[in-house]
């Protein structure tokens, strides 16, 4: 419907029927105005399937839901690097909304995984922004275009659950806009998203779900958002000031108290209708999107579905350690699989994004036909080692060539709702790992687990396959995997550290009371742990291949660009190996030297492909302003420092293939305002002041500098007058030297200088 006849629609409704169309009709619907034909729509979750709920409403996966198809969670799911892949995963679930009537499927979700211990983590994508907005385009796009929208969520800065309602997360602008932001910004610039959904908790001390500079200013004046924000299930504190900073659905209904509290705020004259009217607007826009196109004959194929969700599971798995070639392993290979997670494979977390599967398919199962045994090893939900578990475990894996371990993160490790305390497995399961190890020395460990842990047993088995929490056909990959049916071409898209201690939140998280302080800023992730050239188990980007990549010969568009200018990079990647397989092109800028404290490097491009053996391809990235720029808060924009930068590429943060630097001429400079405190360092770098100052300079340097003595003496001396000079405010020159100055110096000059 055109906006024009959405508008004269609006204009026929009474401030009630409008202030009614801001909230939910119930858990899952938007609100119908029969008497004017305005239909209801329905959302769901998400992100990575359906949790259509028919009755027994709830928003933490407690009720049944429909059957459904689960997919990769998105701690998976990134992990692939491939943004073809979740454009494929969005568009089935586009269509499985079309075919179940759901206007929009609530995700994906993107927020920045700033500690290992937030129970949500198993559903954001990535520690890296860039990563997380790229893969979150491509998963929007394919799910619109089936004619139905997303809810990119949770807006913004909700990196933790513990007091998820309350808190209040506390963070500077740049560590927001470099760290916090680009996921969403990056989605609604690339995919316009239907809907955002604005997060439970405050940001800076303003409730998301109230703060217009996040709602208004930045996501709609800034980045174009054109659809409705919709609230978290019960994200909505006070309304009416909600309405006027954005928010327009309230989600679930709030059984019409907050509706009335719209309409005496426009009657007090606190609220402008016109506020309303647009929220009605807005979200009227997307309900006839959506009943315009809807499509309720769309088939739902679950089995290719099913076969699909293994496809992509197997591409998301990283490989990450693999001792002396053990993996792929034969079919001829007697195989013990070992761990109750063989046969019951954890595949998704628990809360809202959880799924009723239709079928899923564990390692036991898709390994039917093969030599295969298999031995429970422990009991999820008892979390204690047992030994006459042990013992026939140690007994399977003696009898067998390899045993498979499959260990990870029970579920209520991790969940929606609470975080986790630490980052061990259960005991159990790391005794089991131990004594496999100690009976077999051809032992692999498969991961299923939504965010990194510790692996205090790594040097004791051969290979490590981290499947995460795949989607209910994760069985079905990690066998096509583990006998080379399929090559594990994921790349950690979060680092592992060593251990929790390392995290760089880890003596902020998580906070005090409501105040969660961002200390770290925009040392989140690779961005903390390169700096400080600390060790970690596994870095950013990385996995091994059962076949190997060969990066040659980058070449740039330019040695030296303008701000303004686009940069193209072209690398030759070739499978040296003996397989064919995929590898994920990582291209990271280097800042140089200059005065703002930056990451050593950030990831500014990222590039899925494939190779048979012996092929070569040419990978070209373009490069733009942003890929150079930092947050200035001076100047309130994207900012690059003029200087030399450096264009890597890799296959991780840590392994850098080729390198090739590039100078970037800055075109806007930032404004200084000086005062008596401005040091001579700073009023040099303006033209007008480097010359009102070289006499001065010249003459203090007489009196103070010189002076007789050895080489090394008047070396120091030197520098340390230099020093003295470049750190003196202006006002030091009137101490020093103001007997020889004007009365009215220092006021001239600063007029000069500010002019
Ligand atoms: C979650 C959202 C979810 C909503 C509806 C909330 O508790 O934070 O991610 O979409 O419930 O189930």
């Amino acid at each position: 419907m055109d906006i024009t006849k959405i508008r004269s629609l609006i204009a026929e409704m009474t401030l009630e029927e409008k202030a009614g169309l801001c909230s939910g009709a119930d858990f899952w619907h938007t609100k119908a105005v029969e008497r004017l034909g305005v239909p209801a729509t329905m959302v769901s979750d998400g992100p990575h399937g359906l949790r259509k709920q028919d009755d027994g409403a709830d928003h933490l996966g407690v009720n049944d839901s429909i059957e459904a198809v689960c997919f990769p969670a998105g701690c998976a799911t990134a992990a692939s690097f491939d943004k073809a892949l979740v454009n494929r995963m969005g568009r089935a679930i586009g269509e499985s909304c079309q075919h179940e009537k759901l206007s929009v499927v609530l995700g994906p979700a993107v927020n920045i995984k700033r500690s290992p211990l937030c129970g949500r983590n198993f559903e954001y994508l990535s520690e890296d922004p860039y990563l997380a907005g790229e893969m979150a385009a491509a998963y929007i796009q394919g799910v619109q275009s089936q004619n139905v929208g997303t809810s990119i969520k949770h807006f913004a800065a909700n990196s933790q659950e513990h007091r998820r309602m309350s808190s209040s997360s506390e963070a500077d602008e740049r560590t927001l806009r470099e760290i916090y932001f680009p996921a969403f910004e990056t989605a609604v610039k690339k995919a316009q998203p239907w809907t955002v959904m604005c997060s439970y908790n405050r940001i800076n001390g303003v409730y998301a779900s109230e703060n217009r500079w996040l709602l208004t200013d930045v996501l709609r004046d800034e980045w174009g958002f054109e659809g409705y924000v919709m609230s978290d299930w019960g994200a909505t504190a006070d309304r009416a000031v909600g309405v006027h900073a954005g928010l327009d659905l309230e989600m679930p209904s709030s059984g019409g108290i907050n509706d009335r509290k719209i309409v005496a705020a426009v009657r007090a004259g606190t609220l402008a209708e016109s506020d309303v009217d647009l929220a009605c607007e807005r979200i009227l826009n997307i309900v006839y999107r959506y009943t315009e196109n809807a499509k309720p004959d769309t088939p739902w194929d679950m089995e290719a579905q099913h076969e699909l969700s293994a496809q992509i599971a197997a591409e998301c798995m990283v490989l990450l350690k693999n001792e002396g070639g053990i993996l792929p392993l034969s079919k001829a290979d007697s195989v013990a699989f070992i761990g109750e997670f063989a046969e019951k494979p954890r595949f998704q977390g628990g809360g809202s994004s959880h799924i009723h599967c239709f079928k899923t398919t564990s390692a036991v199962q898709a390994a039917e036909g093969l030599n295969v045994t298999y031995a429970r090893g422990y009991d999820t939900a008892a979390d204690r080692a047992d030994d006459a578990m042990i013992a026939e475990a140690v007994a399977a894996a003696k009898a067998a060539k390899v045993a498979v371990v499959f260990a990870g993160l029970p579920d209520s490790y991790e969940s929606e709702g609470y975080d986790r305390r630490h980052m061990r497995m259960p005991e159990c399961q790391v005794k089991l790992i131990e004594a496999v190890a100690d009976a077999n020395p051809n032992t692999v460990v498969v991961l299923h687990n939504g965010s990194p842990v510790e692996m205090p047993w790594i040097g004791r088995v051969k290979a490590v396959l981290e499947a995460y929490l795949g989607g209910q056909a994760v069985g079905l990959a990690t066998v096509r995997v583990l006998f080379g049916d399929a090559d594990p071409s994921g790349r950690l898209a979060e680092t592992f550290p060593l251990r929790l201690q390392d995290n760089p939140s880890y003596l902020y998280y998580v906070g005090e009371g409501d105040a969660t302080e961002y200390r770290e800023g925009v040392f989140v992730g690779y961005r903390y742990y390169d700096k400080k050239e600390m060790d970690v188990l596994f870095p950013f980007g990385y996995g091994l291949s059962y076949t190997a990549f060969e990066y040659s010969n980058l070449r740039l568009s330019a040695a030296s660009v303008k701000d303004t200018d686009a940069l193209t990079a072209t690398v030759t990647v070739k499978n040296t190996g003996g397989r064919p397989g995929k590898t994920a092109v990582q291209l990271y800028v280097r800042a140089g030297e200059g005065e703002v404290i930056r990451p050593v490097r950030e990831l500014k491009g990222f590039e899925k492909i494939e190779l048979q053996p012996g092929e070569a391809k040419d990978v070209t990235f373009t490069l733009d302003k942003r890929s150079f720029a930092y947050w200035n808060a001076a100047l309130h924009d994207w900012h690059v420092e003029s200087g030399d930068y450096a264009v890597e590429i890799g296959q991780s943060s840590r392994d850098i293939e080729v390198s090739a630097p590039v100078h970037v001429e800055s075109t806007v400079a930032v404004p200084m305002h000086y005062d008596a405190n401005s040091i001579l360092l700073d009023v040099m770098k303006s033209p007008a002041g480097a010359a009102a100052m070289k006499p001065i300079i010249d003459a203090l340097t007489a009196t103070f500098g010189g002076g007789e003595g050895s080489a090394a003496e008047e070396a120091i001396s030197t520098e340390m007058t230099l020093a003295m000079m470049n750190y003196m405010p202006l006002r030091g020159i009137i101490s020093f030297g103001g007997d020889q100055l004007p009365p009215d110096f220092l006021d001239r000059l600063l007029e000069q200088l500010n002019g």
